[in-house]
């Protein structure tokens, strides 16, 4: 009785098991597609002690069974009478001691030399990275003086834009609690952790975009935290630099007057340069006016050239099923405005946050009318081009 039941609850529970399974390999986060060296080498390592766990359990479970058949007990045996002991037999002691710690050494002398090179600083350029409830900052170096915060540095988020081929430095700090930095393809993870710099370094062999999250509990909205690398080849990342410093000079150019974008500009300077920078108009706090909390929220300088939003959760253009970007008659590629426009409206409603604890984007729903929000969208339109996307 039951076992009806019981097997049908069992097949479930498998079923379940599988479905999880097939959803960690389809998902945008994929460790079992490494493109970057690193990655790569972290692979290499762990299908090989993969293989040997699974060459363990073979022999394992092929002794159980050989154990369980050879010597089971018959119907002619004594029930009192006991089958040879081997406790204390020193040949059988000696050999599952030394065959476990000859392939533990095996594991640790071809893992130290990974771990050592993963260490190792790379030949490239220094890439800033901010983690902070709930998003990802990136910030370059432009004139490569070692300091992040000149006029002339590119500050941007969620879109972490790297030429092919370089071996990219990144240096992570915290602005809150700990967050993790992981992009699986490119490398493994590093913790972002308040009051320290860690070093990690990320490169890819292929352009592509390359999904990451933010993988150390962080609070509310952790499983919002998300990025991605853009890798480009080397002269279309340099077109990115170039356009990141020509979408700074064209959001400093004043609005025609009375056009939609100027009522936009206006209502941006009302609700949103206390949290939203951009580069020479709507300055930080830092720089500025200090009753200002201005530089908690995504640097805004460029918002058209990310392609996504709200911590990488908001794709920022058009998409079709397979993730191809759609393209209007214009050739350009089409603005998802419903979702930036709703994003402005009420963010908490599309991501959990705590804008009373300075976490996160205000519901703007009840201070913002339909056409508060057609204009501010027309004025977030201005700032940035189309993001350069990989070939
Ligand atoms: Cu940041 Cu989890």
């Amino acid at each position: 009785m039951g076992t009806r039941f019981a097997r049908g609850l069992r097949l479930a529970v498998l079923a379940g098991v599988a479905l999880l399974v097939v959803g960690c390999a389809t998902g945008q986060l994929d460790a079992t597609k490494p493109i970057g060296k690193e990655a790569q080498d972290i692979d290499g390592l762990m299908r090989l002690s993969g293989w040997m766990a699974v060459g363990v359990g073979i022999f394992v479970a092929a002794a159980v069974v050989v154990i369980i058949v050879k010597f089971r007990a018959k119907p002619t045996d004594d029930p009192d009478d006991l089958p040879p002991q081997i406790h204390g037999n020193r040949k059988a002691e000696i050999t599952w001691t030394l065959i476990p710690t000859a392939l533990l050494v095996f594991l640790t002398i071809i893992t130290l030399p990974t771990v050592f090179a993963l260490a190792r600083e790379g030949d490239g350029r220094t890439i800033k990275v901010e983690g902070q409830q709930w998003w990802w900052q990136f910030s370059y170096d432009v004139n490569e003086d070692g300091d992040f915060d000149d006029a002339a540095d590119i500050v941007t988020a969620n879109d972490l834009v790297i030429p092919v081929g370089e071996e990219v430095n990144l240096e992570i700090h915290s602005n809150d609690v700990i967050h993790s930095f992981w992009i699986p393809q490119l490398n493994g993870k590093r913790d972002a952790v308040p009051g320290r710099v860690h070093h990690w370094r990320i490169s890819s062999t292929e352009p592509g975009i390359f999904y990451g999250e933010c993988v150390e509990f962080c609070g509310l909205s952790h499983a919002n935290m998300q990025m991605r690398a853009i890798v480009l080849e080397e002269a279309d990342f340099e077109r990115w630099l170039e356009g990141q410093q020509a979408g700074r000079a064209a959001a400093a150019e004043p609005l025609a007057e009375d056009s939609a974008e100027a009522a936009g500009a206006s209502l941006f300077e009302t609700h949103c340069i206390s949290c939203h920078v951009v580069d020479g108009v709507y300055e930080s706090a830092a720089g500025g006016n200090a009753n200002l909390l201005a530089g908690i929220a995504p640097n805004l300088t460029n918002l058209m050239s990310r392609t996504a939003f709200a911590g990488a959760l908001y794709e920022t253009y058009v998409q079709d099923a397979d993730r191809e970007y759609v393209r209007g008659p214009d050739g350009k590629l089409i603005v998802n405005i419903a979702g930036l426009r709703e994003w402005v409206r009420n963010a908490p409603d599309l991501k959990p946050a705590r804008a009373d604890n300075l976490q996160g984007m205000l519901d703007f729903s009840e201070v913002l009318t339909d056409q508060d929000l057609d204009n501010l969208m027309a004025y977030l339109r201005t700032l940035g081009n189309e993001p350069v996307l990989p070939r």
